[in-house]
């Protein structure tokens, strides 16, 4: 692992990160109005989009982590380890997923299936970032924050080789 992190130039900075969020916070309060929405988080890329987004809903709701394993460094290996499961059960509940990013769909396609299983009342995705020239299964995102180009981003949660989850805005490699 690299000691020193290296900062690479903004690709989505602080503020507009902060008013998408904002945004689709309001959109998802909108649409479960007298609900009381269940969040499961996606770790650990999504550990930071997650807390920022629920302080911006209305609404009670409840929420869980779930971590799963599909890449590896920078490459996907396109196969899905199960490396936390849910906390608590959520049959009969209105489930939302928080992805950090979709890329090629199959981690997305992984937990819809899983958690489909477990008949959730509605279930739905919102993630934050989405490269959709990846895609290699057709999966829905419900709530998006922005539609990116291919390539590799870390910051605000994302990694770089387990590095720079902490940057406070989005940034590519080169
Ligand atoms: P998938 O290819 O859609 O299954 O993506 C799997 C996971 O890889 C995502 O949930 C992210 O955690 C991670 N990932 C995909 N693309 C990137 C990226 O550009 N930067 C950091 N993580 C990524
Ligand atoms: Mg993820």
């Amino acid at each position: 692992m690299k000691s020193q992190s290296q900062r690479g130039p903004v690709f989505i900075g602080e503020e507009e990160i902060a008013r998408r969020v904002s945004e689709m916070a309001a959109e998802i309060s909108r649409d479960y109005a007298g609900q009381t929405p269940h969040f499961i988080a996606v770790l650990n890329g999504a550990f930071i989009f997650m807390a920022d987004l629920l302080r911006k809903i209305e609404l009670p709701l409840t929420l869980d982590f779930m971590a799963v394993s599909s890449y590896q460094g920078t490459e996907s290996s396109g196969e899905v380890e199960l490396i936390k499961d849910l906390s608590r059960p959520i049959g009969g509940r209105h489930v939302i997923i928080v992805e950090d990013i979709v890329d090629t769909g199959i981690t997305l396609e992984y937990l819809l299936e899983y958690m489909h299983a477990r008949k959730p009342a509605s279930l739905k995705v919102a993630a934050l970032l989405s490269k959709p020239s990846r895609r290699l299964r057709d999966v829905p995102v419900d709530y998006l924050g922005f539609e990116i180009e291919n390539a590799y981003v870390y910051g605000y949660g994302l990694d770089r080789d387990q590095l720079d989850r902490n940057l406070p805005y989005i940034t590519s490699l080169p």
